[in-house]
């Protein structure tokens, strides 16, 4: 008989996988994140990404962001540091020790310019620990086989939405072969897949397939994505294993978006209503 891998994660599930807090915890306790998001005119999706990151309970958020991404991230989210980029408008360097990070999250606002390209590969190359590879990451990547070769296994999380995992995986005839082509990919490349839509699946390099019970149509606004992004990589980088970090992250933000939606509604809804409701989103799971 087939043994089945399929799950649909709900509270039960989910709520005892959050770790309290030790009362003589420090920032270190916590982890120190690296976000490489943002670009000319889309400097947005970075401040989203922190602001979600923040709000998910890391110790300490670095940027690095295009210089023209300097001032606003500093205004926009004083609890990060942030580091510019050399170029003005688009990624295209990694900060020195890119290893005293433990949880890197790229992609959110990033562009698919040739110098972001080259150091997604330096970072592809030089990072050793986990990876939450989002939005142009994914496109970038999933352009390149070269880029591709070069994914190391089992700490990388991707987070498409359907267009970027088509340009990731490849097309798929309907959705039972998408999901079937999403696990393939998982155990090829020994990483983890969070493909975004009305009910989030999860594929693990395993070939363990959850999906997501909350969240709603609220969510279909540009920004709640990034805000995803933030999320998981906090929660990488304060030792979560990677599923954990996914199942956890994915259910959060759609209790968050359920908790917005019941207090602003589905029309107004906006990426940072997600972000306001994530305290007691956590605060319900506790
Ligand atoms: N029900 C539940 N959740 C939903 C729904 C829905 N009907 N629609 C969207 N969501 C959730 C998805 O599960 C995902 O977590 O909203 C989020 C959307 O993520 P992205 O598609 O990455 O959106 P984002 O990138 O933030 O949006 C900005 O930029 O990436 C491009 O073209 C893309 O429209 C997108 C835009
Ligand atoms: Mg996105």
């Amino acid at each position: 008989e087939t043994e089945t891998n399929l799950y649909y994660t709900t509270y039960r599930d989910i709520h005892y996988k959050l770790k309290p807090r030790k009362k003589f915890s420090h920032k270190g306790t916590f982890g120190h994140t690296l976000l490489l998001c943002g670009g000319f005119g889309k400097m947005g999706a970075a401040v989203l990404a922190a602001r979600a990151c923040l709000r998910s309970g890391v110790g300490l958020l670095t940027l690095q962001v295009p210089s023209a991404g300097y001032t606003v991230l500093q205004t926009a989210v004083p609890e990060a540091m942030t580091l510019a980029d050399k170029s003005r408008k688009h990624l295209s360097e990694l900060p020195q020790d890119i290893n005293k990070y433990n949880a890197i999250g790229v992609g959110p606002g990033l562009g698919t310019e040739r110098i972001t390209k080259t150091a997604i590969g330096q970072l592809l190359a030089t990072s050793s620990h986990p990876l939450i590879i989002d939005a142009d990451a994914i496109n970038l990547i999933g352009s390149s086989d070269k880029l591709k070769a070069q994914l190391p296994k089992n700490r990388v999380i991707f987070t498409p939405h359907p267009k970027e995992f088509e340009r990731l995986v490849g097309k798929s005839n309907n959705d039972y072969d998408r999901l079937r082509d999403m696990l393939e990919f998982c155990a090829e490349y020994g990483c983890y897949v969070v493909l975004k839509g009305s009910n989030t699946a999860i594929g693990t390099p395993e070939g363990k397939l959850y999906f997501n019970s909350t969240g709603n149509a609220g969510m279909a606004t540009g920004g709640t994505g990034d805000v995803l992004t933030g999320i998981i990589t906090a929660l990488v980088a304060q030792h979560y294993t990677l599923e954990d970090a996914c199942l956890l992250g994915v259910y959060v933000h759609g209790l968050a978006g359920d908790l917005a939606s019941s207090k602003v509604g589905d029309i107004a809804m906006t990426a940072s209503d997600v972000i306001d409701h994530l305290p007691q989103a956590f605060l319900h799971l506790q």
